[in-house]
């Protein structure tokens, strides 16, 4: 029997790859003009990188990550997600010497064993990006309002959803009013109770209706901020108001992740059922120092390439594979043979060139023309061959022309590609 793929791993197949190109070069087109520079990290890391940062009670970190023991028997994981990376190389490179502020993002998979479902699955891809070294609120602003142009200019609409979780000063006091509130609630799941203990913060995620029913109750954390962080949020609120970037302010909303503090925000879509974010990040102004690097503050996003993938292939907005420039009809062993190095020609042209090697009918030939959308197709068979010519045809207006040929090969087809181009 054949061995297939592992759940929740998935082949992206010629056809579907247009798509995700798509998203890739745009999204690049959009970071590189707000000064973000690629960086590419590896997959596998120290397993204590995650512990550290994500945090030991989080669901990555507790239930999801692919964790194994090196032959040398010391833990690796590979990435569940790409801002600790990141930032391990920024601190490892040491990138804030020439550049205190430093706009990172990198491209590709990450990793996490959970459930998988439509828009859920265990090696997924992120197009992760993090602003090292301001804390400025309009630098919250740009950040947020850069994601929403990537999904803009994909011709996608999303809704941003915005909070401030506080910091190590106020978030203390919120703790306590949370937990005095989850006092007085007796049927929590055990999720819930767990959670209760280790990460209080947590059980607002719940997706327990139940819970959820409870803590539509729950105090703010948004009446908890600090002055320094209220002031940050109006800040940042204003600076989003300026840009003319639309977005609600959901007190509710807590982030998988441990190292958030004051602003997060999820873009969310109606159209993925329950995996309704299509992207989300935060500051995280203590992480840098956290993972052994200088006081730098920072923030970043996440945004789920399958998400966009299906958005874009629902809506029927994910661009169609292109057709190639040219093929090649040649009929008989010595049209064949000249028209083989025609082709290489044509290619190093610049131009895409298919031909078939196998000598079949020119009928079938203009079959294949046809299949691989070919704006021009080239025809030589033993008449065109004996009398020097080729015939060009323009498959959209199916216009024929004869060109002569001439034995300068790279000259001629020098000139056929500024004819098809
Ligand atoms: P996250 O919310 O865990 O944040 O993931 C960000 C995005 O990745 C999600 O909104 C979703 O679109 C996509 N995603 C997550 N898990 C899956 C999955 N199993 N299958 C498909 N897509 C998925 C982070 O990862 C943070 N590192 C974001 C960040 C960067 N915060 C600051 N900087």
């Amino acid at each position: 029997m054949a061995v297939k793929a592992l759940k929740g791993f998935k082949d992206i197949i010629p056809g579907e790859v247009e798509t995700w190109q798509f998203i890739e070069h745009t999204a690049r087109e959009i970071l590189h003009s707000f000064g973000c520079e690629e960086i590419k990290v590896p997959i596998l890391e120290k397993t204590k990188l995650f512990k550290r940062s994500i945090g030991e009670t989080t669901d990555i970190v507790e239930k999801e990550m692919y964790t194994f023991a090196d032959r040398n028997g010391s833990s690796l994981t590979m990435r569940p997600e790409g801002t600790a990376p990141v930032l391990r190389a920024y601190i490892e490179n040491s990138l804030h010497v020439a550049k205190p502020i430093c706009k990172l993002f990198t491209i590709g998979p990450m990793f996490r064993h959970e459930r998988p479902q439509k828009g859920r699955l265990r090696q997924f891809h992120q197009i992760s990006v993090e602003m090292l070294g301001l804390d400025h609120p309009r630098q919250d602003a740009e950040l947020m309002a850069m994601a929403a142009l990537i999904i803009q200019r994909l011709g996608l609409t999303v809704s941003l959803e915005i909070n401030s979780l506080g910091c190590p000063k106020c978030r203390p006091a919120f703790n306590k009013a949370l937990l005095d509130f989850i006092g007085t609630i007796d049927d929590l799941c055990d999720d819930c109770l767990r959670r209760r203990e280790s990460n209080p913060l947590r059980v607002l995620d719940c997706k327990n209706e139940t819970c959820q029913e409870h803590y539509k109750d729950a105090p703010s954390i948004l009446d908890h901020l600090c002055a320094d962080c209220d002031s940050h949020f109006s800040e940042v609120k204003k600076g989003l108001d300026l840009l003319e970037v639309n977005y609600v302010v959901n007190s509710f909303m807590v982030r998988g992740l441990d190292y958030y503090t004051r602003t997060t925000f999820e873009l969310i879509t109606n159209d993925l059922g329950s995996q309704s974010a299509v992207g989300a990040g935060g500051r995280y102004d203590g992480l840098v120092k956290q993972l052994g690097g200088p006081a730098v503050p920072g923030i970043g996003f996440g945004m789920g390439m399958e998400r966009l993938a299906l958005l874009l292939q629902e809506s029927g907005k994910a661009p169609q594979a292109k057709g190639i420039d040219l093929f090649i009809a040649a009929l008989g062993d010595a049209a064949q043979e000249r028209c083989f190095v025609i082709c290489q020609a044509m290619r190093r042209q610049g131009l895409q060139v298919a031909m078939d090697l196998q000598d079949r009918s020119l009928k079938n030939q203009m079959k294949q023309a046809g299949k691989a959308k070919a704006s021009y197709t080239l025809i030589m068979g033993e008449d065109e061959l004996a009398q020097n010519r080729v015939v060009l045809r323009n498959m959209e207006t199916r216009e024929q022309q004869d060109i002569t040929f001439t034995n300068d090969i790279e000259n001629w087809c020098r000139e056929l590609a500024t004819v098809i181009n």
